[in-house]
């Protein structure tokens, strides 16, 4: 029977949110497909991603083993701002705190690279994220048409760091 990511009310407070390592391959690539319909990281860039400067891949876990989700950041030379290009949860542990716990986690670790703004695109149909992100202090900033590979509409949104 596959291992459940709830986490359990007394467990909560062991959530921590680590740098991704090589060993987090597998967990990575298995958590996009889950996550994500187009537009998904394959496992060779996410190798690339965990060996380069200019991103930095975060990932929560509970008592040193459940893998329960993942950001990207990406950092781009000469630009104040950050871009925040994915963040997914385990479908099991959805609703739980982990997709905060990552965001908040994504524009400190941007913040303390000196980063003065967080930026992200998400599709308009992903209320869950929106709200989420709504709710972290994010504005709307702008829209961008048939963004996505199936041709869905994004929003752009910005938080201030600092
Ligand atoms: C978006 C996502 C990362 C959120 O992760 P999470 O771990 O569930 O996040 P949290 O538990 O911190 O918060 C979820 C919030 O969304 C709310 N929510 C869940 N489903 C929702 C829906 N359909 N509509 C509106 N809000 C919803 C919850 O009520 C919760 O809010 P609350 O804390 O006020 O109760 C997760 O849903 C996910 O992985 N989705 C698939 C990948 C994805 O779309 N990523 C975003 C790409 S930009």
């Amino acid at each position: 029977m596959a291992e459940s990511a709830d986490l359990p009310p007394a467990h909560a407070s062991l959530l921590r949110v680590r740098r991704a390592a090589s060993s987090d391959l597998d967990d990575l690539v298995a958590l996009e497909q889950r996550s994500f319909n187009s537009d998904r990281l394959s496992r060779a860039q996410y190798r690339r991603h965990l060996d380069s400067d200019s991103a930095l891949v975060l990932v929560a876990s509970a008592n040193h083993r459940h893998f329960l989700g993942n950001a990207v950041l990406f950092f781009r030379k000469g630009s104040g701002s950050a871009r925040l290009y994915s963040l997914a949860t385990q479908p099991e542990a959805r609703g739980q705190g982990v997709g905060a716990a990552l965001l908040e986690a994504a524009a400190a670790a941007a913040h303390r690279r000196g980063s003065h703004a967080l930026r992200l695109e998400v599709r308009t149909d992903n209320a869950a994220a929106i709200s989420l992100y709504e709710r972290h202090g994010f504005r709307r900033i702008g829209r961008y048409a048939q963004y996505y590979q199936d041709g869905t509409d994004a929003w752009r949104y910005e938080k201030a760091l600092g």
